[in-house]
């Protein structure tokens, strides 16, 4: 008979500090925590992101745990996410992680983040039980990653492309910045682009050779445009906010999508998933939709829930890493950087 595992996960890479428990590949609770306190300073404030993550740790563990009608002694291991990330974030989690593992003697799982918004493709529910079949393309698109990934199996991920400076979430996150709109800005954007002309402004594309992706020059050429704008009309932003987001979010999804669909066709795949922050895009995931229905490919749109960080994308790599045998030990420390 196989084991049945029932793994607590810990997120804490960034601003969200997550909590997540899985009996195999099912959820039965993922609650997540999302600092505001980041808001009011435009981006993520390092420092207040790892004592935010001290205060809420231990509350959102215990609410985990609750609605999973589980009790600590029903885990039987620990899955944490070792990096990429800001350092003082993972600590917190690294070390909450470890001290479970010590104080109840729990094996203990490390993921690598950008594994886990791959593999959240395969947590099942009652309602969604359909995953990608290997070989498929993965579009990974969040604020510190664009990678284009050819996923070989669950722990055989090898990048194709990616991103040679920003990634498209700060792509994203920085125009909305300059155009007054709230943190974290891609929804915002996504948002007054429901309403605007996407054919309205037409933004520099660069070229780079092979499926790697670059962002810093068109936020550059978004930053002058505005500028230029402003010089000659004050108003400009407020009275063509909605166009300027439709068009601007327009040219990135194109940008993203054209490199993935190149190498879908050098690399003959039919199956093509989006994962990360930036994949609750509502432009990219229409479009990434129509292209599938076009080229006849098999198409994995991750739910809502799972396209943000959370533990439960943890959790799912936790429980293929457990059935591969990969554990760690107390050793364990984070890792800002983390290829995969
Ligand atoms: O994966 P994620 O939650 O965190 C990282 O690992 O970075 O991604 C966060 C990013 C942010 O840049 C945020 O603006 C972007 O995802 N994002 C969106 C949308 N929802 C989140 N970007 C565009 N449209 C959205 N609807
Ligand atoms: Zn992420």
């Amino acid at each position: 008979m196989q084991n049945v595992h029932t793994i607590l996960a810990i997120e804490s890479s960034c601003d969200d500090t997550s909590c997540a428990l899985l009996r195999n590949d099912r959820v039965l609770s993922n609650v997540v925590s999302s600092q505001v306190v980041h808001a009011k300073y435009g981006g993520v404030v390092p420092e207040f992101a790892s004592r935010d993550h001290e205060r809420r740790i231990v509350p959102v563990v215990i609410e985990a745990l609750e609605e999973a009608r589980c009790s600590i002694r029903d885990v039987t291991a620990v899955a944490v996410t070792r990096g990429p990330g800001l350092m003082g974030s993972l600590l917190v989690g690294l070390s909450f992680a470890k001290s479970l593992s010590l104080a109840r003697n729990l094996p203990l799982i490390e993921v690598n983040h950008m594994q886990a918004h791959v593999l959240a493709h395969f947590i099942k529910s009652k309602d969604f039980d359909r995953v990608p079949a290997f070989p498929f393309l993965c579009l990974t698109v969040s604020g510190g990653h664009t990678q284009l990934l050819l996923v070989k199996s669950h722990l055989d991920i090898q990048v194709i492309g990616q991103t040679l400076d920003d990634a498209v979430g700060e792509a994203f996150d920085k125009a909305a910045k300059l155009l007054g709109l709230a943190y974290p800005g891609g929804p915002e954007i996504d948002k007054l682009a429901r309403r605007g002309d996407p054919l309205r402004f037409s933004f520099s594309e660069s070229q780079v050779p092979g499926y790697d992706y670059s962002f810093s020059g068109v936020k550059t050429s978004f930053l002058y445009f505005i500028r230029r704008e402003l010089e000659t009309n004050s108003s400009f932003i407020g009275m063509n906010l909605a166009d300027i987001c439709a068009s601007y979010q327009r040219h990135l999804v194109r940008m993203l999508l054209s490199n993935a669909r190149r190498a879908m066709k050098d690399l003959g795949l039919k199956v093509i998933a989006l994962a990360g922050g930036v994949s609750a895009n509502s432009l990219l995931r229409e479009e990434m939709q129509f292209l599938c229905e076009q080229e006849g490919w098999d198409c994995f749109i991750p739910p809502f829930q799972y396209c943000t960080d959370n533990a439960a994308m943890i959790g799912i790599a936790g429980y293929y890493k457990a059935m591969a045998g990969e554990f760690t030990d107390l050793r364990l420390t984070p890792a800002a950087r983390l290829p995969l």
